[in-house]
């Protein structure tokens, strides 16, 4: 605990977070996953997406959001006239967490207690970066970044303030629209993310 604390006094850059991060315990997550994988962008952004956790292509790649859902995201971002390069991608938890079936690695949901004791993290990236809005992808992130559960569905597209009284805004996470199974359902969907992103655009102007 004193250790965490003067490392904690100690983080003035994105560079100081990931040094202190990459040995963190304070979960059991780090022993099954490859590396933490830290939030990626520009330090002064005005957008920052927070997702879930690192998935496969992440876990092996040491960078956020690079596998599917990344795809998705970058393509919507487009879509929505934001660039990636100009806003800072992170997670709510920091280490990839799965069941291994046969040869795949299979995503599992982290618990509240990993979102909790990972959100150290976060914060000191949220500090540092200052962006003008904080955007939740889907419900972990959300989690988080409220302080308690917050329903996707019903508080999606609409500006709200986080727990630390910070510019928030939720939407879906992009891993639940490749989930979709039906063509018209997902391009809908796709379109509703879209949406949501580009509200979040008029939140910066
Ligand atoms: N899903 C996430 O939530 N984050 C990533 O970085 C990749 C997939």
């Amino acid at each position: 605990e004193s250790r965490s604390r003067s490392l904690a006094a100690n983080i003035n850059s994105l560079d100081d977070i990931a040094e202190a991060a990459a040995g963190c315990t304070r979960c059991p997550l780090y022993r099954d996953a490859t590396q933490v994988v830290m939030g990626e962008g520009r330090p002064g952004a005005a957008i920052m997406f927070v997702g879930e956790q690192p998935g496969d292509q992440e876990d092996l790649a040491g960078r956020p959001f690079v596998g599917p859902a990344g795809r998705l995201l970058n393509r919507a971002l487009q879509d929505a006239g934001i660039e990636r390069a100009d806003t800072f991608v992170t997670n709510a938890v920091k280490h990839f967490k799965f069941e291994v079936r046969g040869k795949r690695r299979i995503h599992k949901s982290p618990n509240a207690g990993e979102i909790e004791h990972c959100r150290v993290w976060l914060d000191h990236e949220r500090r540092l970066v200052r962006p003008k809005v904080t955007v939740a992808l889907g419900a972990s992130a959300a989690r988080t970044l409220a302080g308690h559960p917050l329903a996707v569905g019903r508080n999606r597209g609409t500006p709200l303030t986080w727990a630390d009284g910070s510019a928030g805004f939720l939407t879906v996470h992009p891993s639940a629209l490749l989930r979709l199974a039906d063509a018209e359902a997902k391009r809908a969907e796709y379109r509703h993310f879209v949406d949501d992103l580009a509200a979040v655009r008029t939140m910066i102007a």
